[in-house]
């Protein structure tokens, strides 16, 4: 048993119980940085066993910590917000070697989250109960009255992301206390190191012991004994769409929500105010080098200012910085090899097939440099895949029809955005994308936090954002009055 989150040679342990702990396979992970192959830290690579007890634990916590007032859990919550305050640059350096994310989205990230925390346990102690009376069905009457709290499910499992290994777990953690349940958090590998941190902080607030346990390894080695295990009463995942899907279809009888993958287009029409939607999709296509899953991944324009709009983009995107995250670049190296791999050989099959470059299409080892690609069609895969990655691919349409058609011809239903001068025309469009959430005149993107958040068809299932997630987490309670009856 250890006490601390990590050694002197850098290998973390996990939470279990209150205590960090080593795990018994003796096997350890080494995390390196994408950004300089620097040693981040060892994480442990967790047994079933341990699985087991991690997930059994938190069921001798559970009943006290459902029992607690909210305003006492939400207090937790509020500790672990300035405590994370507090440690904002040592987390956000973490950040910034582990997953190569810049420094301003990571500070962003970890100041976001704090802010997530907070308001979370504001909306947390707002929820209320119903009392129905039977007298509105008919046939009912006023002597029949359902009383219904909100209650917790039991064990939550949060599965994170690498690309925002504390905001995304939190945004799982947070809601499932507050609604009272205990949470078992699954981090992403490449990112353990950030979300163990986080995990520190939600402990040294007061968190009772065995109320939120960590599980480190490999998704692909226990994934599947995690995500099928008996004493999980709700799984909540944020990944890739072939991962979610799988654990759709393993997991069995348990209620989930799943955030996935994301082909969100940028549709340009010719009244659009084309300096304000050059900038908002350069930000919105290229910060954290466009890993996001609200990255905006196609831009659908109009012919008639398509020339336009890809001149104003290139001087946008020859503007970025690229390189180190320590020195300031905005674009960075790649999480891995294997992900800029991926990329270019989407860029080089467009360019083969008559994709133009307007920017960009250089590669050092990880660092993919901001790409422009116009004249893609809708033949070339770099339409329709999701690349994470800074590429950005330019389909020119003869109509806002066109675009409509394309942009919901996607596999993918997370966000679009509408650039237009014309309201009308931008709510017709809004309601037949078939996505999540559609933006109007802006880049996509995830908040604000309290904002519903979701994904259709292969994008996700449920809703995120703060009252939804407590929602999706917590489940009605109903106890019916039959007054006049025996026992008043
Ligand atoms: P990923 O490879 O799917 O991994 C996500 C998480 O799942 C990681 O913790 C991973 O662990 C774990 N995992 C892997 N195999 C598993 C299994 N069999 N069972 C259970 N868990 C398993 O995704 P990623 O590369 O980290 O993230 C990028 C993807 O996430 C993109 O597609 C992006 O669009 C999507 N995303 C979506 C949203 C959204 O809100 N819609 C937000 C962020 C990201 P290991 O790290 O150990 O493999
Ligand atoms: O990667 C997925 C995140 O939920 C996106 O959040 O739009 O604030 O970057 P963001």
């Amino acid at each position: 048993m250890f006490t601390k989150l990590c050694d002197q040679n850098k290998v973390y342990k996990n939470l279990l119980g209150g205590e960090w702990v080593e795990s018994e396979s003796g096997k350890l992970i080494e995390i390196i940085s994408p950004v300089d192959g620097s040693l981040i830290g060892r994480v442990q690579a967790m047994t079933q066993n341990e699985v087991d007890r991690a997930v059994e634990n938190t069921k001798e916590s559970l009943p006290l910590w459902a029992e607690m007032p909210v305003y006492e859990r939400a207090n937790i919550l509020y500790r672990a917000a300035d405590l994370l305050e507090e440690q904002c640059g040592e987390i956000a350096e973490i950040l910034i070697m582990e997953i190569s994310k810049d420094r301003k989205s990571a500070e962003s990230e970890v100041l976001r989250t704090a802010d997530f925390l907070r308001y979370t346990a504001d909306i947390g102690k707002s929820m209320e109960g119903q009392a129905i009376s039977g007298e509105n069905f008919p046939g009912g009457s006023r002597s029949k009255m359902s009383y219904v709290t909100r209650v917790p499910l039991g064990t939550v499992l949060a599965i994170s992301p690498f690309n925002y290994p504390v905001n995304l777990s939190v945004s799982k953690i947070a809601p499932a206390l507050v609604g009272g349940n205990a949470v078992v958090l699954k981090p992403p590998t490449q990112g353990a190191v950030s979300a163990l941190h986080l995990t520190q902080v939600l402990n040294q607030a007061g968190l009772p012991k065995g109320i939120l346990n960590t599980v480190t390894g490999r998704g692909e080695e226990i994934g599947d004994y995690i995500v099928q295990h008996p004493g999980i009463q709700f799984i909540n995942f944020t990944g890739s769409t072939r991962i979610g899907r799988h654990i759709a279809q393993i997991a069995g009888m348990v209620p989930m929500l799943l955030e996935l993958g994301g082909k969100d287009a940028a549709i340009v029409l010719e009244d659009a105010d084309l300096d304000f939607a050059a900038d908002n999709i350069a930000a919105g296509a290229y910060s954290y080098s466009g890993q996001r899953c609200t990255a905006v991944k196609r831009i659908l324009v109009l012919d008639a200012v398509a020339d336009a709009l890809v001149y104003k983009l290139k001087s946008r995107v020859e503007q970025l910085t690229v390189g180190d995250p320590r020195e300031g670049a905005i674009i960075t190296p790649l999480i891995d090899q294997k992900s800029a791999d991926f990329v270019q050989s989407l860029v080089d099959e467009a360019l083969e097939q008559g994709a133009e470059v307007v920017t960009g299409n250089r590669r050092e080892g990880n660092l993919i440099y901001p790409t422009l690609l116009d004249r893609v069609t809708p033949e070339m895969d770099i339409a329709w895949e999701e690349p994470f990655g800074p590429v950005l691919p330019v389909i020119r349409v003869h109509s806002a029809e066109e675009a409509l058609e394309l942009a919901n011809r996607s596999e993918y239903g997370l966000q679009s955005s509408v650039f237009t001068s014309d309201i009308n025309r931008a709510f017709d469009l809004a309601n037949k994308l078939e996505v999540g959430t559609v933006q109007i005149n802006n880049k996509t993107e995830r908040g604000p936090d309290h904002f519903p958040f979701l994904g259709v068809k292969s994008s996700g299932m449920g809703t995120q954002g703060v009252k939804y997630s407590i929602e999706a987490m917590t489940r009605p309670k109903a106890v019916v009055i039959n007054l006049g009856r025996p026992g008043r």
